[in-house]
């Protein structure tokens, strides 16, 4: 089992907050471990690493190393080799003391001058919905975090990514019905990366009553997610097989998420939110080849005769037409940056939010007829909608 101790030390490398370490009182003096080892964060031009100081007899080694392994040595140092700690964080000292079995006693205290410092510039510094040093169970079946809340080197982007979703999801949940159970489903969820982190955020740290539905073509990959779910006892967490445009299961849902559905699965996705009067949306699309084919102006000429231009301006054209169409409905709609661990060019997120009080938007649906004229195109999303522009408002 993970020892507060160790904790707290996967936290202050995980949060950045660890300023100095001294470790002393070496439980060999055989000369195999230095008497002291100091270790400090330094900033090296490929991001923040821990310098570990060996100070023997008659010699100083060093070795850097970044997050999570820092975290890693400096505890394993402490399990083997010393049997104290002075360590400065920048929301305390504190004194690390082992007895002879082990056992840990910590020692806290408020930070002193150079601590407190740079709490400021810490406190500036955003708080992550998963902190690091806190392991969320999924994350670490996951293998995105060990067992004592480090985040592997090689899963930081995956964890970021997480991380900004939670952000965006947490800065709409405000839209969401109250009082009732929420239904959210996730379309095209894949390995289920965020559909987990969703289910944790909602149901295990805020206790909220929902369920949450993930729905993918692929049977091995919604096996191992209902195996997971399962492992977790996360009980309203359910995967099914199946195809977005054919799912027809629900009659309302109150949250629809679609990341990385490929070309018109997005739209289908995107429909079914709207049929079900989904008080929030949040998609990230991708390869978007339905307008490529179609879009066409002499006027954009320099732009279209360009296959990578004009592969980047239809895949823009598809998503300002589904933000329109969004808005035409009452939705209000805004494109924000994803971050994506590949980092391809896949890092738009359209996150859409309807209250009560908005109305449906003539001045939209003109924007849109003219924009839709204008590059001669035909998106799917309109026509998965039809009948649901009002008469009043339609051609
Ligand atoms: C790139 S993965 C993204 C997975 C996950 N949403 C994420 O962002 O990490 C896209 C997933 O969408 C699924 N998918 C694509 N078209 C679909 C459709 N029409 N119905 C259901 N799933 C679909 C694929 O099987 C794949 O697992």
């Amino acid at each position: 089992m993970t020892e507060q101790w160790q904790q707290d030390i996967a936290g202050w490398i995980g949060g950045k907050e660890l300023l100095q370490a001294s470790l002393s009182q070496p439980k060999r003096k055989d000369g195999t471990t230095a008497p002291k080892t100091i270790i400090r964060p330094i900033e090296m031009k490929n991001g923040l690493f821990y310098q570990f100081e060996y100070h023997f007899a008659n010699k100083v080694t060093h070795d850097n190393l970044a997050a999570p392994e820092a975290g890693e040595r400096m505890i394993a140092l402490l399990q083997d080799h010393y049997r104290q700690a002075l360590i400065k964080t920048s929301e305390a000292d504190v004194q690390l003391l082992f007895n002879k079995k082990g056992k840990a006693a910590i020692l806290k205290k408020p930070p002193t001058g150079d601590a407190q410092k740079s709490v400021q510039q810490h406190n500036r510094q955003k708080q992550r919905v998963l902190a690091e040093g806190k392991a969320a169970p999924f994350l670490v079946e996951l293998g995105i975090m060990t067992p004592e809340g480090l985040v592997h080197a090689k899963k930081q982007d995956k964890y970021k990514q997480i991380n900004r979703f939670l952000e965006m999801v947490t800065d709409v949940l405000a839209y969401l019905p109250k009082d009732k159970e929420l239904t959210i489903v996730d379309f095209g969820c894949g390995k289920s990366y965020l559909t987990f982190a969703l289910y944790h955020l909602l149901a295990i740290e805020q206790q909220r009553n929902i369920r949450i539905i993930g729905l993918d073509l692929k049977a091995d990959v919604i096996a191992f997610c209902s195996e997971l779910s399962e492992k977790l006892g996360y009980d309203k967490l359910k995967f099914l097989v199946g195809d977005i445009a054919d799912y027809e299961e629900l009659h309302e849902a109150d949250m629809v998420v679609t990341l990385h559905a490929c070309d018109t699965a997005t739209d289908a996705a995107l429909a079914k939110a709207v049929n079900w009067g989904a008080s929030v949306i949040m998609s990230v699309p991708c390869c978007q080849h339905e307008l490529f084919k179609q879009v066409s102006n002499d006027v954009l000429a320099p732009l279209l005769s360009q296959g990578l231009l004009k592969e980047r301006f239809s895949a823009l054209a598809t998503d300002a037409a589904r933000g329109t169409l969004l808005e035409v409905l009452g939705y209000k709609v805004q494109m924000l940056e994803f971050v994506d661990p590949e980092h391809t060019p896949k890092n738009l997120l359209i996150r859409a939010v309807r209250s009560e009080e908005q109305k449906p938007s003539l001045k939209k649906w003109e924007q849109y007829k003219q924009f839709r004229q204008f590059l001669s195109i035909s998106p799917s999303l309109e026509h998965m909608l039809e009948g649901r522009w009002p008469a009043s408002i339609s051609e």
